[in-house]
């Protein structure tokens, strides 16, 4: 396996950044060779992440390095089994070579219309720019209720485009989780990690089936 999975967005705090920590953890702990790739570079999120975890003594989840672009950090990544990238803030004219380097671009997204109409809005940008919708796939994250997963699911389902099974809720623990450098599949909780799993599974799933 020598794969590419981007995580952007057009808005920003979506949880790019979250979604990529939580499949490096994953895929590290499956034994694959990880490369995460934080293309952030003013607030390097997944790298401070990164140095708190190892400061905290967990164990690292594969090589984490800052990169300006998806195509250097693609040169880099050599022989590693999955390289991840955490793409910037927002959308600019690097999100487009950050999903032309990537087998699987996901796109979080929270439930609201303000969040699902600016994702809906990027994943037409890059099919319209040649990005195959079939390597195009929304995830539902920070979401509470049943109701508004399904009126999202709803919503994204009339674009055609591919909306991952599962969901990562919004819950305090994932952000304390994070805060000391673990990932939302590593809380204290069990339940809330068993949750945060069916999401990263089908993520490394549809990832391997592209
Ligand atoms: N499921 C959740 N429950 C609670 N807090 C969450 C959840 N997911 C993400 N957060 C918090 O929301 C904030 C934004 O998440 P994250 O940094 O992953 O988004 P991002 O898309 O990478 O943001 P940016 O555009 O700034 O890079 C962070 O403080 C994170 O800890
Ligand atoms: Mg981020």
């Amino acid at each position: 396996m020598n794969k590419t999975i981007a995580f952007i967005s057009q808005k920003g705090g979506v949880g790019k950044s979250t979604l990529a920590r939580a499949v490096a953890c994953d895929a590290f702990k499956s034994g694959l060779s990880v490369k995460l790739a934080d293309l952030d570079i003013q607030q390097g999120t997944v790298t401070e992440w990164h140095r708190q975890r190892l400061n905290n003594g967990y164990e690292p989840v594969g090589s984490v390095e800052l990169f300006s672009k998806a195509s250097l950090a693609v040169e880099a990544a050599g022989n590693h089994d999955l390289l991840i990238i955490d793409g910037a803030p927002r959308a600019s004219s690097g999100t487009l070579d950050t999903a032309q380097q990537a087998d699987l671009i996901i796109l979080p997204t929270c439930a609201s219309r303000d969040d699902l109409v600016p994702a809906i809005k990027l994943a037409y940008e890059l099919e319209n720019k040649g990005v195959q919708r079939n390597k195009i796939a929304l995830a539902l994250v920070r979401v509470s209720t049943e109701a508004e997963i399904a009126d999202a699911r709803d919503y994204i389902g009339q674009s055609g485009f591919t909306v991952l099974t599962g969901c990562l809720y919004e819950k305090p623990a994932y952000r304390q989780a994070q805060n000391d450098g673990l990932s939302v599949t590593e809380t204290r909780y069990k339940s809330l990690n068993n949750k945060a799993n069916e999401l990263l599974e089908s993520i490394l799933t549809h990832l391997i089936s592209e």
